[in-house]
């Protein structure tokens, strides 16, 4: 069984079995911490009845900049329990919470080789709108920028003017972290 919760600040202590995987970007407790308490509301996790951590989402909302619009910084699944929809689960707990808020769409980034990720979010109706050259610095490699119109875009114009090419894109900040 599982069930799906608001994400508490205790669980920031739970989540080091996740975090191992090559495609889990970690980032620092202080970013977690502010995220948590900025966005309380948008981040989840997916949890057994013992209480271990299944998932996690961290999702967030953008509104300094033109179109206000949620941003999925973190996604995770535990090996163990992947293929059975938890991913599916949380995106689409975020995809509802921010669209009932009013936003346009929701974007995320991922490494280009993440075809696991890149499925599951095709799936879910995220068109790949363009590819950031070298945007992951550690192991580099290049980002497809992913991007899901929600109600709110009545005429879709967040995918209909999708266009795919490359750019460079100003490196990483702690305040548009990436997945
Ligand atoms: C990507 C990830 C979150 C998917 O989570 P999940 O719970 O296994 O996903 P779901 O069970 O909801 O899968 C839904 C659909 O996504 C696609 N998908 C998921 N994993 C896939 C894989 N390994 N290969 C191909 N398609 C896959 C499938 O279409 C799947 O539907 P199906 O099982 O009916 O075929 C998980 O593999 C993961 O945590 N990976 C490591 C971290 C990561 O990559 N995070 C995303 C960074 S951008």
């Amino acid at each position: 069984m599982t069930s799906f919760r608001e994400m508490r600040l205790d669980d920031l202590f739970k989540l080091n079995p996740l975090v191992f995987d090559y495609f889990t970007e970690v980032y620092s407790l202080p970013f977690f911490l502010q995220h948590l308490i900025q966005w309380s509301s948008q981040s989840q996790v997916a949890e057994s009845p013992n209480g271990q951590i299944k998932g996690y989402i961290f999702g967030k909302t953008v509104t300094n900049c033109p179109k206000t619009h949620g941003h999925i910084c973190a996604l995770t699944v535990a090996q163990d329990y992947r293929r059975l929809g938890v991913g599916t689960c949380l995106m689409n707990h975020f995809s509802k919470f921010i669209d009932q808020q009013g936003a346009w769409y929701v974007n995320l980034f991922l490494r280009c080789s993440n075809m696991a990720a890149y499925e599951l979010y095709r799936k879910l109706g995220y068109i790949h709108r363009r590819t950031l050259l070298d945007y992951y610095p550690d192991v580099p490699e290049n980002a497809f920028d992913m991007k899901k119109p929600l109600s709110r875009d009545l005429q879709k114009q967040s995918s209909t003017l999708a266009v795919i090419h490359s750019q460079t894109e100003p490196k990483i900040t702690e305040n548009e972290q990436q997945i």
